[in-house]
């Protein structure tokens, strides 16, 4: 077993590379902050990008959903697969995260274990218990063995804490890389410690003001990077390649940075066409609202502009049709519940990031 050190680190780390990256890094993900603050109301990208990054990230860990059954989860219909249902414990995991760091201005080992609570649907909590290892999927052999002890994965935890919440010199960006590192490798719970780990990745970002809603989503960018994210993982561990696992995750970083602002931008102009759209053919029924309740989900339902609009069902109804037949939306049933996409909406967050 390899034995982990508590963090700082005692090599260099702030490499000439690293530096340089690190600042188109920062660059690209300021620009993606400023972007995020053209969306009018910031539970539609919150909402939205979330359930994409959920999807995304449960994946990495061959949990797959479909867009279908994904957004089925969001609206709490029945019969959703357990996959789905996963990649919907996900999207609350971060978003609990996201309030806890908000509300406190910390990132504790406590919050943590409650994260991975939500997301796991268990209090198991941190290992007791001797036996994880992190095998090759194809060959069962043992990769690496984190530590057994509970002792030991706790006194790590609280170093990590510290780490996370206490000022260093390092640029955030490369901190996250440190942290995320350092968080799979002590890989404190008997299951979700890469989901978890990339939950912190968006908080610490928000911890640190880089960011002031949770927009930024690495998933993507690691499942088509899969085999160098596990390889530099431990190769960090078995031939000390710092810099390439910190510059693995700046490019990251950056990246989907610049991928996240066109598709931001993509939603903005659709919104705006939609808002033109429905107060010139529909003028009866539009409101800022309307077209609000309409981004803030990829479906839409009665429930939904009752509740918001204070409108009774029928009118509700007699606005989903007429936004149908004008194109903008497209109902389907699913038992015994309507629910109306908005079609463009859709396309975007499928072809999106
Ligand atoms: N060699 C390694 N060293 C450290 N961490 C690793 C290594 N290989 C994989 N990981 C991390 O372990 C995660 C998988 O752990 P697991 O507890 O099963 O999480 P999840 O349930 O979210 O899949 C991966 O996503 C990755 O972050
Ligand atoms: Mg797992």
């Amino acid at each position: 077993m390899n034995k982990i050190k508590n963090l700082p680190l005692t090599q260099q780390i702030e490499t000439q590379k690293v530096l340089k990256k690190a600042i188109s890094a920062n660059r690209a993900l300021a620009n993606l902050n400023g972007v995020a603050r053209i969306i009018p109301n910031s539970a539609i990208l919150i909402n939205s990008l979330v359930l994409q990054e959920a999807k995304d990230s449960s994946a990495i860990e061959n949990i797959i959903t479909t867009h279908d059954e994904l957004y089925r989860a969001n609206l709490d219909i029945e019969s959703v697969t357990n996959e789905a249902k996963e990649v919907q414990n996900y999207k609350e995991a971060l978003l609990r995260g996201f309030a806890l760091v908000k509300d406190t201005k910390l990132l504790l080992k406590k919050h943590i274990v409650e994260i991975q609570g939500v997301l796991e649907k268990n209090d198991a909590g941190v290992r007791k218990q001797a036996g994880t290892n992190l095998k090759n999927a194809q060959t069962g052999e043992v990769i690496y063995t984190p530590p057994q002890d509970y002792e030991t994965i706790q006194n790590l935890l609280t170093n990590l804490e510290s780490y996370i919440n206490e000022p260093n010199e390092l640029d955030p960006l490369v901190n996250m890389a440190i942290i995320h590192h350092q968080f799979e490798s002590i890989h404190p719970f008997y299951d979700g410690n890469g989901r978890t780990g990339r939950i912190i990745n968006i908080l610490y970002l928000i911890l640190k003001d880089l960011l002031d809603i949770p927009v930024l989503y690495l998933s993507r960018y690691i499942i088509t990077h899969k085999p160098d994210y596990y390889r530099l993982l431990q190769e960090v561990r078995t031939e000390d390649k710092w810099e390439e696992w910190i510059l693995y995750m700046l490019d990251a970083v950056e990246q989907t940075s610049l991928e996240t602002i066109e598709l931001i931008n993509n939603i903005s102009e659709l919104m705006i066409k939609t808002q033109d759209k429905i107060s010139s053919e529909l003028p009866k029924l539009y409101s800022k609202d309307l077209v609000e309740i309409l981004f803030m989900h990829p479906y839409t339902k009665i429930e939904f502009l009752v509740d918001r609009l204070h409108i009774t069902r029928k009118t509700a109804s007699k606005y989903l049709s007429e936004l149908e037949n004008n194109g903008i939306l497209k109902n389907i049933q699913i038992k015994n519940s309507k629910y109306f996409i908005n079609v463009e909406l859709f396309d975007l967050l499928r072809k999106g990031i």
